[in-house]
């Protein structure tokens, strides 16, 4: 065998995830979570969301605020009952732009330039004689006492804006609506993207328990049949992209290093999109420095540039059916500079993307298992998982590789179906919302 063949057989052997493995790390993930709920140590936040699943007949029109680390998103909807809803405006824009005209992401911008800008997006779609219920969804981890407050505990996906740590999210918008000229926007609620996915699903699928992000970043949202808190039945909000109890290689470990916070997000840096394509680049760069992959010094040069690879390379890698691999080499060539890679090389990238990406699909399933057997031990019930994101939606065969795994370990008799939620923290929030409006009268 070729020095570069047994390499790969290496990888494939620190990469696959056996069912063994799903198995063990479903226990595992369960602990946590019983762990996480009792307040024991755990890497499971498992933050309360004060909502729980929605009757399906929320009506009404609201605004609903999306931030979740890359853009902000405003929809004006209206819900019209039993899953059915219209949306009629939307206005939005990304956080940071690559020009480098405007970044409120960077450790230069702070709270208000941040909630300025996103109270600007909303502008556009208010009339000044009409009142607007707002809901916001903001996909970090937030300590709720309540439906509408929310504090920031730590950002995630490498955000760094200051001053937003440690404050309450409600109140920075509040005042920036205010200063904005906008008193008839009226935040009522504050949820995560995985709350929004869930309760958007479980508006038109009541078999909806768990609503799951698999994009930028990664988390997972159930229904608790008895909340801490409440002793009723309640969304969590798991921030599972924290859970720790994994089978790291010591590509996950340099990865983890050089990151912004070191030690925090281990699921998240293995799974999520934010962070695969650098795990390709740093297993890439290994095999060339191993003289494993060709290449001129241009090669080294990108190999050595972190983040150059997002989760929608990934794709694109996967994607390129062609016998000679084009595509790859077109990308190679006008993205990456690099004009002499070999057939061989690019065949190489797929098989580590192919590997990562299964690796991240399998993963993600186990977690999925260890929510199941925590509220359905015998998963005698229907369940869907509802699930959002680039990766989920994008990346070939990721979507089929989770269900494959869930039938794998549970039996394909066994009613877990794993469904694409589309636009899930815009609608999540409006239906929030209404809830929120129903519970106050
Ligand atoms: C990160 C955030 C989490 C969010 C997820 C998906 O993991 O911490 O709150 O749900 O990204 O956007």
């Amino acid at each position: 065998m070729s020095k570069l063949l047994t390499q790969l057989h290496e990888l494939a052997t620190q990469l696959t995830i056996s069912p063994e493995q799903i198995g063990a790390i479903a226990v595992k993930f369960q602990q946590a979570m019983k762990n996480g709920l009792l307040g024991s140590p755990s890497s499971l936040k498992m933050l309360p969301s004060y909502v729980s699943k929605p009757s399906r007949k929320e009506i009404g029109t609201f605004l609903a605020l999306d931030f979740g680390g890359t853009n902000v998103r405003v929809l004006l909807t209206e819900l019209l009952g039993e899953g059915k809803y219209v949306v009629h405006a939307r206005a939005g824009k990304p956080l940071k732009q690559k020009e480098g005209q405007y970044n409120h992401i960077s450790k230069q911008a702070t709270a208000d330039h941040l909630f300025d800008f996103i109270a600007k997006q909303i502008a556009p779609l208010v009339k000044p004689d009409q009142i607007y219920p707002l809901g916001h969804t903001f996909s970090f981890p937030t300590d709720q006492r309540g439906l509408n407050t929310g504090t920031l505990i730590h950002w995630t996906k490498e955000i760094e804006t200051t001053g937003v740590e440690g404050k309450d999210i409600t109140t920075l918008l509040r005042s920036a609506l205010d200063r904005q000229n906008l008193p008839n926007v009226i935040p009522k609620a504050i949820i995560n993207d995985t709350v929004g996915t869930l309760l958007a699903s479980a508006y038109e699928d009541p078999f909806t328990d768990i609503g799951s992000i698999c994009g930028t970043g990664h988390n997972t949202a159930y229904i608790e049949p008895c909340a801490p808190d409440t002793k009723m039945p309640m969304i969590i909000n798991l921030e599972s992209g924290n859970f720790d109890q994994l089978p790291f290689t010591a590509y996950d470990a340099l990865l983890d290093q050089q990151s912004e916070k070191p030690g925090e997000q281990r699921l998240e840096k293995m799974v999520s999109g934010h962070y695969i394509g650098e795990l390709v680049r740093i297993i890439a760069c290994s095999l060339f420095d191993d003289g494993l992959l060709a290449g001129s010094t241009s090669t080294r040069k990108i190999l050595t540039t972190p983040y150059i690879l997002h989760g929608a390379h990934i794709s694109l890698l996967l994607e390129d059916d062609s016998e000679k691999k084009e595509q790859i080499a077109h990308f190679l060539e006008s993205k990456l500079s690099i004009a002499d890679s070999t057939l061989e090389d690019r065949q190489t990238l797929i098989k580590i993307a192919s590997l990562v990406s299964i690796r991240s699909a399998r993963l993600v399933a186990a977690t999925y298992i260890g929510i199941l057997t925590h509220i359905d031990p015998d998963c005698s019930q229907n369940h869907t998982i509802a699930i959002d994101g680039s990766l989920y939606e994008k990346a070939p065969n990721y979507a089929k590789t989770i269900q494959m795994t869930l039938d794998e370990e549970l039996g394909s008799k066994k009613k877990v179906t794993s469904t694409l939620t589309k636009d899930g923290s815009g609608i999540g929030a409006a239906i929030a919302t209404a809830i929120a409006i129903h519970t106050e009268s």
